[in-house]
């Protein structure tokens, strides 16, 4: 249903994996869809093919946030949409965990999607929606993903705190948590191909569907939280996972 006609999305990290499934899932509802990243080249074979405008942003620099928000204005005026996508994954035991590792991804995940929504708020409609891209990762102990889980865990604390501080505004803010879903992201763990493999076996058998999530799933959901379809729905996350983390120990 084309029910987001007239709407202006940006979507963070749409140049690959859930992103740009989102974006196509937007632009099919009727949406004209802006997508970011740091990739020059994807961006642009993204934007030939979803009819989408990419625009190069580092969501770790405040700077590139500025500019982002600048050319939106310039070129769309107001924005209704704000899918908060863009994040990256590296694991590491607590034992041996770097400053870089640390920063890396609390800079991305944390620090950049906060200021990205602080910076895109003045442009955001009243009544629009805005949508987090967390993780079960968020609700689980996964063994070294105390750097990445803690992130997602923050995002879930703004996802509360800004559907309250919004309200006024009549802002929807809510959160999206996959569980497992192929993408591109499995690739840039730095894990050997073997160790992707094994890690998958583990989680499709957890999972209750029996299978990773794809990436149109995912962006379904985000669908459905930018529309009117979920008027009444704020300050909430859905879980997309196949059922992984209410799996019974037995
Ligand atoms: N795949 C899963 O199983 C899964 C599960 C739960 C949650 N998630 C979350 O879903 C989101 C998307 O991940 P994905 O699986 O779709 O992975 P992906 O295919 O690797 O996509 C990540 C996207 O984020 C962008 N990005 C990364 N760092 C950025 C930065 N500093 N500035 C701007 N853009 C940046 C990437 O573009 P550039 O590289 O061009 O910058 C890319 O478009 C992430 O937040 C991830 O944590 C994924």
């Amino acid at each position: 249903m084309k029910n987001l006609e007239n709407k202006v999305a940006i979507v963070t990290g749409g140049n690959s994996g859930i992103g740009y499934a989102a974006a196509a899932e937007l632009v099919a509802k009727g949406a004209k869809v802006i997508i970011t990243g740091r990739n020059k080249e994807a961006l642009a074979k993204a934007e030939t093919e979803l009819n989408v405008t990419g625009i190069v942003s580092d969501q770790s620099d405040l700077k590139s946030i500025d500019s982002l928000v600048e050319q939106v204005k310039a070129q769309f005026g107001k924005v209704d949409i704000l899918f908060l996508n863009a994040g990256i994954a590296s694991f590491a035991p607590v034992e041996s965990a770097s400053e870089e590792h640390y920063d890396s991804i609390m800079n991305v995940n944390v620090k950049g999607v906060y200021f990205t929504v602080q910076k895109v708020l003045p442009i955001l409609n009243d009544g629009g929606s805005i949508i987090f891209n967390t993780s079960i990762n968020a609700h689980v102990g996964m063994p070294n993903s105390s750097v990445y889980a803690s992130s997602k865990a923050a995002v879930l604390s703004l996802n509360k705190v800004f559907a309250t501080e919004l309200a006024p505004r009549k802002i929807r803010v809510n959160a999206v948590s996959p569980g497992p879903v192929e993408t591109p992201l499995y690739g840039k763990l730095g894990l050997q191909k073997e160790e992707v493999e094994g890690f998958g076996a583990i989680l499709g058998e957890k999972i209750l569907l029996k299978r990773f999530g794809q990436s149109s799933e995912i962006a379904k959901t985000v669908g459905f939280l930018a529309s009117d379809d979920a008027s009444f729905i704020t300050g909430t996350e859905i879980v997309v996972d196949g059922g992984l983390t209410v799996n019974a120990v037995v």
